[in-house]
């Protein structure tokens, strides 16, 4: 079984946490985008008022493909939202987001909804956070420079993220940069603070609020919580 097939096991789960009147944060990434489109079929087959509340212009677009009607932050509260990671720490359930260069939007859904569940395929599973991935953090891009000397200044090693098919620096759906930096994740809820506090820093991708994880595995759909 592959990690896509385990990614769609968990979205087939995921939607059935879903309530007719709810408001759906809808998050970003290839999990997050099995989730919308299982949800787009649950409002068509089972006529749902379901709204959603999109984390990027990704989800925005596949909202709107799968027709899922969409509110906005300014209106409405999220009652449950749902995205993807690319690291859950075991025994924390800490993440790492950000891979797709999302987290900011990602972040204020997230946070902001009474529920937060991750959804990821076993593979994104460690020990501790930073082992395989970076921290992503979205920058003001007339910062870069200093942004980049201050997370080196703090033991990371910081690098630009740049695009693939576009030279220079990837540019984020708020019009800013992204510096990947590796470094040890001893106390993920005071780098995550400490982080945000650097001037020209709008958003870090370590996560702490997090109310429940669905792993995708061989064996089944498993549920992590606190
Ligand atoms: C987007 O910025 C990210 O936070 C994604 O949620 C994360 O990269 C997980 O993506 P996949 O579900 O594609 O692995």
């Amino acid at each position: 079984m592959s990690n896509e097939d385990l990614k769609l096991k968990v979205a087939k789960e995921a939607v059935k946490l879903v309530k007719d009147g709810m408001v759906i944060g809808l998050g970003t990434g290839s999990t997050a985008a099995l989730f919308i489109r299982e949800l787009g079929n649950r409002i068509q087959e089972e006529e749902l008022t379901v709204f959603g509340i999109p984390t990027s212009f990704e989800a925005k677009m596949l909202a709107m493909q799968y027709g899922i009607p969409l509110v906005t932050l300014d209106e409405y509260d999220v009652d449950i939202a749902f995205d993807g990671a690319d690291e859950v720490e075991k025994k924390t359930l800490f993440l790492i987001k950000g891979g797709g260069g999302c987290h900011t939007q990602e972040k204020i859904v997230d946070y902001n909804a009474n529920k937060f569940v991750v959804l990821v395929d076993e593979s994104k599973l460690v020990k501790k956070l930073g082992e395989k991935f970076p921290i992503p953090v979205e920058v003001i891009p007339s910062a870069y420079r200093v942004v980049m000397r201050a997370l080196s200044e703090m033991g990371g090693e910081a690098v630009i993220r740049l695009g693939e098919r576009k030279r220079g620096p990837v540019i984020t759906d708020n019009g800013n940069m992204i510096i990947d930096v590796f470094m040890k994740v001893d106390d993920a809820v005071e780098l995550e603070k400490e982080i945000n506090n650097i001037p020209g820093v709008v958003e870090n991708g370590i996560f702490t609020k997090v109310d429940k994880v669905l792993v995708g595995t061989k064996k089944g759909v498993k549920t992590l919580k606190k």
